[in-house]
């Protein structure tokens, strides 16, 4: 089967979660590009979060490997004001067509808010009911070993 792990990034913690699930799933992961760019650095990138709550999409580079191509999508991302990244939702826009029928997974990491408010509304933009996993600080998830765990039970879900 076919896999690749997409993932957006805006301080690198979904950069480098991506790098443990591709190892995990042998396969690659791939960055999803902005075309504008954002404020990422110091307290002024929450200021981000206001077009994720207004369900903004982002212009994004087309992807190196083309999603079609693929059996199995993961889709790794922040959650922002409980809400998708616009580069997220960009993504799925401009992807839709080719992520029907395929095997995906969604994976939010996030401070402390609850992520099931976050899950339903991707599932709103998603063309097809997604593997769900999250990495919440609050909860200790962001942990090495935690984490390592964590991916673990995720690709025997997704390998079933
Ligand atoms: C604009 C913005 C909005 C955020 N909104 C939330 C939120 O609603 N709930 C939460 O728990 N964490 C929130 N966070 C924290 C991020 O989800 C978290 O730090 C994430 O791991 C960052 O991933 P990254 O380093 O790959 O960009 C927000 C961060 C930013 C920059």
């Amino acid at each position: 089967m076919k896999t690749i792990v997409y993932f957006y990034s805006l301080s690198g913690h979904c950069e480098k979660l991506s790098g443990k699930i591709a190892a995990e799933m042998h396969c690659e992961a791939e960055r999803i590009v902005e075309k504008k760019r954002r404020l990422s650095k110091g307290f002024l990138r929450f200021l981000n979060g206001r077009s994720a709550l207004q369900r903004k999409s982002a212009a994004i580079e087309a992807v190196r490997n083309e999603p079609v191509l693929f059996d199995r999508i993961v889709i790794v991302t922040p959650i922002w004001a409980a809400s998708p990244t616009p580069a997220v939702r960009g993504f799925l826009e401009k992807y839709y067509q080719d992520l029907k029928g395929k095997k995906l997974g969604l994976v939010v990491t996030n401070l402390g808010s609850d992520p099931a408010e976050a899950f339903s509304k991707y599932q709103e933009i998603f063309p097809e009911p997604f593997i769900k996993l999250s990495f919440t600080k609050a909860k200790d998830e962001w942990k090495n070993l935690k984490e390592d765990e964590i991916i673990k039970q995720f690709v025997l879900g997704i390998n079933q």
